[in-house]
């Protein structure tokens, strides 16, 4: 069976995961899709899965039965927490693993117990989470037969699984792949031999998305945008309260394990330029499915676009363009908000961007009114770049403050702020400079009437002064705490 995780994963490795045994490569192309959270591993036997996940980074619990070999593992690799168990015993917590490897580790146990052993696996895994599970087939040469152990002399149940019966325990889960045939293998005393398998990989449903509470959503603080030339600036962490990522800049798979890293240290915030909310004929599932991985990488409490459009049916404008504040537009963009909140699972913002033209549409509503609507019926968030709102009201003759004053306050998440260039009289939004004191202004009018919980500064070059930067980042904090 093939999905559309495993369509993605061909494109990169050029090797159709569904019609080949689960191989040490898959798992490494699996590791940018599991989610934030905890690993298990079932049955580790030489741990070489667990070190991969652990190296990697994240954070891996492996489970053996063997105390022997359990100590060598754990002298070898000390940031692994190993544990010397049966999996029948109560090792495990409910609904927190964001992934669980159980590879040919049902062979030992007799098929009796098989039944109890996957529901406890099922339940373990948290929403989101990924099961990859390999046991012996019907097809493999010692089905049902009493072997002995090669290792212990014991004997062993070699007890048999089919694929039905995985898809009737994990029925509802995703399946990314499914196999079953023969798996090579080289051990003592038998040298190298077959064996026949069933392997799956399913993705548990998320829980879906709850009416969201904007007043629960946590504070962070200030933020700062990552850019590479800020990179060695954020080691410090007392820079930044949290981080906001260009999410446009993170699609491809090969940062993954950067953003596993950084979220460690940071909360995390995605903010992108290609949702295209106002797109007409809906959003492009391949993008937000991308946007999905990443939030759910860095387990981010929102994440945010603009109130624009930046593709046509036939084109990517490369721009973000304002919409006509129509009955039409408003219905669009609620429409692709709420598909792209759904795909993504967490909430979304959208920020008014910066402006420098209007489309020659007789507007039903204003700029604050379709802002307004568009929070409200999509029941998304704002991102309120007081500096675009600075520039807009020099560039388009808009009232900031009445902008302002009317914005349904408890919906303002988050706040933007930069510094733009002026250029024949119209200011450009080029986030390289500092902050215009007209727009600390606006930020302080923006605490006084809206439940901010993050501000974050934009600069995109002219880093010449880092301590003014982290002087803007601060005196952004100590206005979030005058307000409270
Ligand atoms: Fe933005
Ligand atoms: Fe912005």
């Amino acid at each position: 069976m093939t999905s559309k995780h495993t369509q993605k994963t061909e494109q990169q490795y050029s090797q159709p995961l569904a019609q080949k045994a689960l191989s040490f490569e898959t798992v490494l192309a699996l590791l940018p899709w599991i989610p934030a959270g905890p690993v298990l591993d079932l049955g580790t036997g030489a741990g070489q899965w667990a070190t991969a996940l652990a190296d990697y980074g994240f954070e891996v619990t492996a489970v053996d039965a063997d105390p022997e070999k359990i100590a060598v593992l754990n002298s070898r690799e000390p940031h692994i927490h190993w544990l010397a168990a049966d999996i029948r015993s109560e090792i495990w917590s409910q609904s927190r693993y964001a992934a669980l490897l159980c590879l040919n580790l049902f062979p030992f146990l007799p098929k009796s117990e098989h039944l109890t052993q996957l529901k406890r696996i099922k339940s373990a895994l948290r929403p989101g989470g990924l099961l990859i599970f390999s046991g012996f087939s019907d097809q493999d040469p010692g089905a049902n037969l009493n072997m002995a152990s090669s290792q212990t002399g014991e004997p062993m149940p070699t007890g048999t699984l089919s694929l039905e019966e995985l898809r009737q325990i994990f029925a509802g889960w995703e399946p990314w792949l499914e196999y079953v045939g023969p798996l090579a293998d080289d051990h003592p005393p038998h040298g190298a031999h077959q064996h026949g398998v069933v392997q799956v990989i399913y993705k548990k449903p998320e829980t879906a998305l709850a009416a969201i509470d904007w007043q629960k959503l946590p504070e962070l603080g200030a933020g700062l945008g990552w850019r590479h030339a800020l990179a060695e600036l954020l080691e410090q962490e007392s820079v930044a309260d949290f981080i906001e990522i260009m999410s446009d800049d993170f699609l491809d798979p090969q940062w993954d394990r950067f953003l596993l890293a950084l979220s460690q240290r940071y909360t995390v915030i995605p903010h992108g330029v290609e949702l295209s909310v106002g797109s007409l004929g809906g959003a492009d599932l391949a993008y937000l499915e991308q946007i999905a991985r990443i939030v759910a990488r860095c387990n981010s409490p929102w994440w945010s676009d603009h109130l624009c459009y930046t593709q046509t049916s036939r084109y990517k404008t490369w721009s973000l363009n304002p919409l006509p504040c129509t009955e039409e537009a408003h219905d669009w963009v609620v429409k692709n908000a709420k598909q792209a909140m759904q795909v993504v699972g967490k909430p979304l913002l959208l920020e008014n961007p910066a402006y420098y033209w209007r489309p020659e549409l007789p507007n039903q509503f204003s700029d604050v009114e379709f802002l307004s609507r568009v929070a409200q019926n999509a029941d998304c968030g704002i991102l309120l770049d007081v500096a675009n709102l600075f520039g807009n009201a020099h560039n388009l003759g808009i009232d900031p403050y009445a902008f302002i004053e009317a914005l349904p306050g408890e919906r303002v998440i988050q706040i933007h702020l930069a510094g733009g260039r002026l250029h024949q009289n119209l200011l450009f939004d080029t986030h390289d400079q500092a902050v215009h004191s007209e727009t600390w202004k606006l930020l302080e009018h923006t605490l006084k009437h809206c439940g901010i919980k993050a501000i974050s500064l934009e600069r995109d070059d002219h880093y010449e002064d880092l301590q003014a930067l982290v002087n803007e980042v601060a005196l952004a904090r100590q206005l979030m705490g005058v307000r409270s």
